[in-house]
């Protein structure tokens, strides 16, 4: 990251760069450059694959299809993304958002201190996880959870310097990784059985997507297709949405001033009632904090693609099989649209200071054809996770912990994230207590 920051900021908006013998890539990092990469010449260029892992894992799903393919099944799936069927989604979500708050809860103790991260990876899990695949979800997110766990341990870690390249992992780990890929295909594919068996169970976006599927081809939707669409939906969903949730509470950590105004803007709003997915849009300063959050640790941190055709970028020459990157991180960076950048400041994000900035500077739900379909849904979930907690808890980052950055598929913390948490009920009534044995003398 440190690397594509000083590329970005030493050699202007497009650089080359050459990791090993002949073999070179492009780094995009001015807006102007980006917005001639994903939208002017966008037909120039497909999703890069040649991380075969994730390939592997997604599949043929919209993530990472081309062409016709992908445009069907962008079509399929654009209509469940409304505003009005998300809203209703992030309110079915908050009774999982309040469990989850509950659990949390029973490990509040002074000096008790957890790691958050798998925390928030089985709460996005299971929201991402209910809205796609229903109760066919809930019913084995538990055993998903683990496998996931699993996954994650064993997932190539990302090395600590850019032309370091990946060392290829243990046996014993690619062995692990094997059998947790086959567990969790075989949680979808029992998924898919169940719903292929005319289960009266709520199946999430299943039935539209096998449905719009048959009306587009006149074809059934084969299993294979239909769990590379979910296991994609899964993935962009819940992986990106947890680690944000981490980075988010992060920031509310470190600035007690900060998270004070988020709590004085929930209770404005919402008071001590559940607040209304609806009503979001009230948070007007919660939103400039997540906002903020994915500018300086965007979930994703780059964007890769490989260009299919012979190319000009910015006026510089692409070759046809050039792979092209953007960096996020070193874009949300520049001292061009971005005053000190490493500050937190969420009054970046004022309609008034947007205004000035160029649309490409900021992308962390990238831009053109190819942006986030879920950047809607994320926003709503991360602004109702957060206004749930901070009526609720206090959230403290362990003093000491180290956090170091691990940009593996999302940009994850290398050490976890250490915290104890403080239940505000009960701070409120032990001060209301408190207050009532002073009164008593
Ligand atoms: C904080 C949360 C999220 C962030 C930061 C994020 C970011 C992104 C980015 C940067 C891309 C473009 C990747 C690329 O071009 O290589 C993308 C694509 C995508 N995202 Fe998200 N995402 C988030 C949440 C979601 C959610 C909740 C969903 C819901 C299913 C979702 C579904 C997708 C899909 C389907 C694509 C592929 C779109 C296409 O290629 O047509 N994402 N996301």
């Amino acid at each position: 990251m440190a690397f594509f920051t000083r590329v970005a900021a030493e050699y202007g908006g497009i650089a080359r760069i050459r990791f090993g013998r002949n073999n070179y890539s492009y780094l995009v990092s001015d807006p102007e450059h980006i917005r001639q990469l994903l939208i002017e010449n966008r037909a120039a260029y497909i999703k890069n694959t040649r991380y075969k892992l994730l390939a592997r894992v997604l599949g043929k799903g919209l993530l990472l299809s081309e062409g016709t393919d992908w445009n069907r099944q962008r079509k399929i799936a654009k209509p469940l993304f409304k505003l009005e069927a998300l809203h209703a989604q992030v309110n079915r979500g908050r009774a999982d958002v309040a469990h989850f708050i509950d659990d949390l809860e029973q490990r509040a103790e002074p000096n008790r201190f957890f790691d958050i991260e798998p925390e928030f990876s089985r709460l996005s899990q299971l929201l991402a996880g209910s809205w796609i695949m229903g109760d066919l979800f809930r019913a084995r997110a538990e055993a998903i959870e683990q496998i996931y766990l699993t996954a994650t341990k064993v997932w190539p870690a990302a090395p600590r310097s850019a032309l370091a390249g990946y060392k290829p992992p243990p046996v014993r780990a690619v062995l692990e990784l094997k059998k947790a890929f086959s567990d969790f295909d075989k949680h979808i594919y029992d998924i898919i059985g169940e719903y292929r068996s005319n289960t009266s169970v709520d199946c999430g976006m299943i039935p539209a997507l096998v449905n719009g599927h048959k009306e587009f081809t006149g074809e059934e939707l084969s299993d294979k297709a239909l769990r590379d669409q979910l296991v994609t939906m899964f993935i962009a969903a819940h992986e990106t949405s947890g680690t944000g949730m981490c980075w988010i509470h992060y920031f509310l950590s470190k600035y007690p001033d900060v998270r004070a105004r988020v709590r004085e803007e929930v209770t404005n709003a919402f008071g001590e009632e559940q607040p209304r997915a609806e009503k979001l849009s009230l948070l007007d300063y919660t939103d400039r904090v997540v906002q903020e959050a994915f500018r300086i640790y965007s979930p994703i941190h780059s964007l890769s693609r490989v260009a299919v055709e012979d190319n000009r970028i910015g006026g510089y020459f692409i070759p046809k099989g050039a792979t092209v990157i953007v960096s996020l991180f070193a874009t949300h960076r520049l001292t061009k649209y971005w005053k000190n950048p490493e500050a937190f400041d969420p009054e970046r994000f004022t309609a008034e200071e947007c205004a000035k900035r160029p649309p490409f500077a900021y992308i962390p739900f990238a831009a053109g054809h190819r942006n986030c379909l879920g950047g809607t849904m994320a926003m709503l979930q991360a602004k109702m996770t957060v206004a749930q907690l901070v009526q609720r808890v206090n959230i403290d980052l362990m003093p000491g912990h180290p956090i170091e950055l691990m940009p593996s598929t999302t940009m994850r913390m290398r050490h976890g994230m250490q915290v104890s948490l403080e239940p505000l009920r009960r701070s409120a009534e032990a001060s209301k207590s408190n207050a009532l044995m002073l009164a008593a003398g």
